[in-house]
């Protein structure tokens, strides 16, 4: 196992520039006085959340590329995702992956060592015994580390108590749980010639594509919600909460929704014409596909608007020869080619 301390802790190396902590921690724009508390206690870790949001803003932009809602309302990396407004299934996606990518890039960096408190985890406990000549052993990754970081990093925010907060909160879990929900089992085989008749097995992160695809899978099956009062007794007092509850039309059911599905509380908008309140960019100069039927097509994308036809002239190498030795020559192609952009 390799392990890296930050030997003077006070210091954070961040590229090739070096800060202070305190210095560092209030650099940091947008952050509560709670997660402002984290930085300055591990300065190491917040890097790791940076490279979390990175990923999944990327991640995210690779999802809906074909969409009209593009992910662009959370390409500040200084925000940590809370920009998109209205409660919708697109905010639920936002809340989710970024508190995937905090889950996982802080895991990840666990076990690289880059951060000082944590490290690798045992494997699994086993509910039943292993097969014979079968055990966890090596490097798991320590993904209760990852989202318990994430849940104190990221849900500190939400500290309103309103029903827009209790779908955030309830997003975020539903992503950390995609990250430990994806996790491989990974083995190797151990014996005389690699006659396997000892094997050890350890839990690692899948590429994050995987968790990305899992989110969105969960994004088309989201389910709308509400909010409700409920009284719960305890010690012979009983307390007034507030509640997420599903929605059967416009009527709430007596049913909390399950901790892995996302949920939301309105409706989205078009996304076609540009409304900043509702978190909406529009698609003016959008570029779609005039063949696709999908909703990368003109038809949809443009919202019946029409489009701008580009000419252009694509170039690129081709019939490439290899020299001996040790050259490759190519020769120049080009075509008349043309891009279509949203009016
Ligand atoms: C994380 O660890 C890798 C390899 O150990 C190292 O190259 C990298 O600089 C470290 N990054 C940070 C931010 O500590
Ligand atoms: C997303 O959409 C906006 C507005 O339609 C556009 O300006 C932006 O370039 C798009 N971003 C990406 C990454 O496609
Ligand atoms: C446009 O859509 C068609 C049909 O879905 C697809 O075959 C083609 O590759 C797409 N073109 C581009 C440039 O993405």
């Amino acid at each position: 196992m390799i392990r890296q301390y930050i030997t003077d802790s006070e210091r954070v190396v961040c590229g090739v520039l070096a800060f202070s902590t305190e210095v560092f921690c209030n650099r940091v724009p947008g952050l509560t006085p709670q997660q402002r508390d984290m930085c300055r206690a591990s300065p190491d870790a917040m890097v790791a959340v940076g490279d979390g949001i990175r990923l999944a803003t990327s991640e995210c932009r690779y999802q809906f590329r074909h969409h009209r809602w593009n992910c662009t309302a959370i390409n500040n990396p200084n925000s940590f995702g809370h920009v998109v407004i209205v409660g919708s299934r697109e905010a639920a996606f936002t809340y989710a992956i970024s508190s995937a990518g905090v889950t996982y890039a802080v895991t990840e960096a666990c076990s690289r060592g880059n951060i000082s408190a944590c490290g690798c985890a045992p494997g699994p406990r086993p509910r039943e015994p292993t097969p014979s000549g079968w055990k966890w052993a090596g490097c798991s990754a320590d993904v209760n580390y990852g989202m318990r970081f994430a849940r104190k990093f990221l849900d500190s925010r939400e500290f309103d108590g309103d029903e827009r907060s209790l779908m955030n909160l309830h997003n975020n879990k539903a992503g950390r749980k995609a990250v430990k929900l994806n996790l491989l089992t990974e083995c190797k085989c151990h014996g005389v010639s690699g006659s396997c008749t000892m094997k050890t097995c350890w839990k690692s992160l899948p590429p994050f594509r995987t968790i990305g695809d899992s989110l969105m899978k969960k994004y088309y099956r989201a389910r709308p919600v509400t909010s409700t009062y409920t009284t719960t007794k305890s010690d012979k007092k009983s307390e007034k909460k507030l509640q997420l509850v599903l929605k059967k039309g416009k009527m709430p059911i007596k049913k909390p929704p399950k901790k892995s599905e996302l949920v939301f509380l309105q409706m989205s908008p078009n996304y076609c014409e540009k409304d900043l309140a509702a978190g909406s960019l529009g698609t003016v100069g959008r570029i779609c596909n005039r063949t696709s039927e999908g909703s990368d097509g003109c038809d949809l994308m443009c919202c019946g608007r029409g489009y701008n036809t580009h000419q252009y002239t694509r170039k690129w190498q081709c019939n490439c020869k290899f020299l001996w030795c040790c050259k490759v020559e190519c020769k120049e192609c080009s075509e008349r080619t043309e891009e279509y952009t949203c009016k």
